[in-house]
């Protein structure tokens, strides 16, 4: 089928892109709001910008009444009532229920942590704790936040990295079997990130010449 996005509903645009674009990589975000409650959620709208510097960026839906979710409150500057700063935990096989259940829509001055079983852990350098069931946690601080029609994308700059010393060799490569980081698939499925194979970048030595010449 060929279809224009723009006669399509909203849900089905939803659909066929969150069916369409994955595994997706989950933001397991920890915020603070300016009265001092830990806000957490997860976005799977997430991934990383670049490492010059280290930058990741995840994108938030409104709320159904059109205001803004909680995160997109407390990861705002400032000067926009915010606290600017944040911490992306990745999210991972052994607490992916917990990070599902953390979606729950609560009332802004309700943590998420009063319900859930997970650890703050304070951050090196931002306000908002890690979560300590993370092997790997992004302190950012938010360098832009960019709006496209519903959504709002937030960069933020990874001012602080923690990653469990067993996870890194001595060649700083991430053992991926270990992370088992968890990706999110269509509805309430997902996966898991340890069935991998390897290919080489590029031509193999044999196909180095073109074997199309062009008229
Ligand atoms: C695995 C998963 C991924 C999600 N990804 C997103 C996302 O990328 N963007 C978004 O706006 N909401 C996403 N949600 C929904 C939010 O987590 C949910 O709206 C949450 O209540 C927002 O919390 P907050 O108001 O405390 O920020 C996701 C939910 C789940 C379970």
């Amino acid at each position: 089928m060929e279809l224009d996005p723009k006669s399509l509903e909203p849900a089905t645009r939803y659909k066929l892109l969150i069916g369409s674009v994955v595994p997706r990589p989950i933001a397991f975000v920890s915020s603070l709001s300016p009265q001092g409650i830990v806000n957490l959620a997860p976005f799977s709208y997430f991934n990383a910008v670049g490492h010059s510097p280290l930058a990741l960026m995840f994108s938030i839906s409104k709320k159904p009444d059109k205001t803004d979710k909680d995160t997109l409150r407390n990861v705002r500057p400032a000067t926009e009532g915010g606290l600017g700063e944040y911490v992306i935990n990745l999210t991972v096989e052994s607490y992916i229920q917990q990070v599902a259940e953390a979606s729950e829509p609560l009332p802004f001055d309700e943590s998420e942590l009063d319900y859930l079983d997970l650890t703050p852990a304070p951050s090196q350098v931002v306000r908002p704790p890690r979560i300590a069931e993370s092997p790997v946690a992004f302190e950012c601080r938010t360098l832009q936040i960019v709006p496209v029609g519903e959504f709002n994308i937030v960069i933020g700059q990874v001012v602080h990295l923690f990653i469990q010393d067993e996870l890194v060799d001595d060649r700083d490569r991430v053992n991926t079997d270990k992370l088992a980081a968890v990706g999110r698939m269509a509805g309430h499925d997902y996966c898991y990130t340890r069935d991998c194979f390897t290919i080489p970048n590029g031509f193999p030595p044999d196909k180095k010449q073109p074997s199309k010449q062009r008229k």
